[in-house]
């Protein structure tokens, strides 16, 4: 599966469904009960947000990245709830996506995708990278990549970077691997940080957006449930099953600016907690809260122009 489609690509069974807006939280729950909004997304795939930083720093990204600390999955709190899920639904076979922040920082990578590779033999793998340090990765994780079947997804911005390295590894040890190019017209040089040709063109790609927040929570999140092209990109963090990346990520951005947006129980299903697979499936088939706070998905979903890829100013404004 390609890196847009875990970003973009969630089925939409129930399109151009749309409410009224509504000012308060309250006042939604008053009108609807959740179970009315079923929408069936029972957990076939995860996104794992292995680390939550970056070693880039893209301006609007997506997970908050610039703005987050330090923080991993580990390989101890990965294998005791993939083992959970295992044990709940034998037969499921879980796909997954490799992402962060920077998923190649996470030291327990290699372990982490071996476990899912014995857990899940079957199923779909893809690691999305920006590509920074692949030449430094060991023999142990490109064997891995190999017997794992993983497909790789490279985001090549408009940075200084050696994509010869990747093409001498994929031949090595026969591995599929795609690139997805960030359309700009600037090439940037990573070390500087300067613009270095003004002339660079990229033909072919995908344009860069804002996923813009809502601080005061007034968005319609019962409507979203059934409207936003984001919805079901179920992400594993912190021993949690999130709905949404940005539900996932988002915490970064509320420590970083000191906002006051709560993230509630109902916004997370803690993966110890779960005594039956239905409850995950549950959690993700009803409309989260957390959506009253996201305006829309990506600017350009809904009609709005491309932005110019640069790097983070950590302005508040890169993402409201
Ligand atoms: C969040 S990144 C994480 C993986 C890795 N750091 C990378 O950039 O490939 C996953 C994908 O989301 C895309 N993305 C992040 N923020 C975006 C934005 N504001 N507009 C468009 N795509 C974005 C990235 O370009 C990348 O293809
Ligand atoms: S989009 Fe940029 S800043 Fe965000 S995680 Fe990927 S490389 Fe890092
Ligand atoms: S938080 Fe935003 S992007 Fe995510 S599902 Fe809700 S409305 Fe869509």
């Amino acid at each position: 599966m390609k890196r847009r489609d875990f970003l973009c690509g969630a089925s939409c069974l129930f399109a151009g469904f749309a409410l009224g807006h509504f000012s308060n939280k309250n006042k939604q729950e008053n009108l609807f009960k959740k179970e009315d909004f079923y929408e069936i997304n029972g957990l076939g795939g995860l996104t794992v947000a292995v680390s939550s930083h970056c070693n880039l720093n893209c301006k609007n990204c997506d997970v908050y990245a610039p703005l987050a600390k330090e923080e991993f999955v580990t390989y101890e709190q990965f294998s005791k709830d993939m083992e959970k899920i295992k044990e709940l639904a034998p037969d499921r076979e879980i796909s997954f996506a490799f992402m962060g922040g920077e998923p190649l920082l996470n030291p327990d990578l290699t372990k982490i995708i071996n476990k899912s590779v014995e857990l899940f033999p079957n199923s779909e793998k893809t690691i999305l990278t920006n590509g920074i340090l692949l030449d430094k990765m060991s023999d142990d994780f490109w064997d891995v990549v190999k017997t794992s079947n993983m497909d790789f997804g490279i985001t090549k911005y408009p940075v200084d970077f050696n994509m010869e390295v990747i093409e001498e590894k994929a031949k090595k040890y026969g591995f599929k691997y795609h690139y997805d190019i960030v359309k700009s017209n600037k090439l940037y040089s990573l070390k500087t940080r300067e613009v270095i040709d003004e002339n660079y063109n990229e033909t072919e790609g995908f344009d860069w957006s804002q996923n813009i927040l809502d601080l005061k929570g007034t968005q319609n999140y019962i409507a979203k449930r059934f409207t936003c092209p984001h919805r079901g990109i179920n992400v594993y963090a912190r021993g949690n099953i999130y709905y949404c990346y940005v539900h996932a990520y988002i915490k970064a951005f509320i420590e970083y600016f000191k906002v006051d947006i709560p993230i509630t129980k109902e916004d997370y299903i803690k993966i110890a907690d779960v005594n039956d697979i239905k409850e995950i499936d549950d959690f993700l088939s009803t409309p989260k809260p957390l959506c009253r706070y996201c305006k829309q998905c990506h600017n350009t979903c809904y009609g709005g122009e491309p932005l110019e890829w640069g790097f983070s100013k950590r302005e508040i404004t890169e993402w409201t």
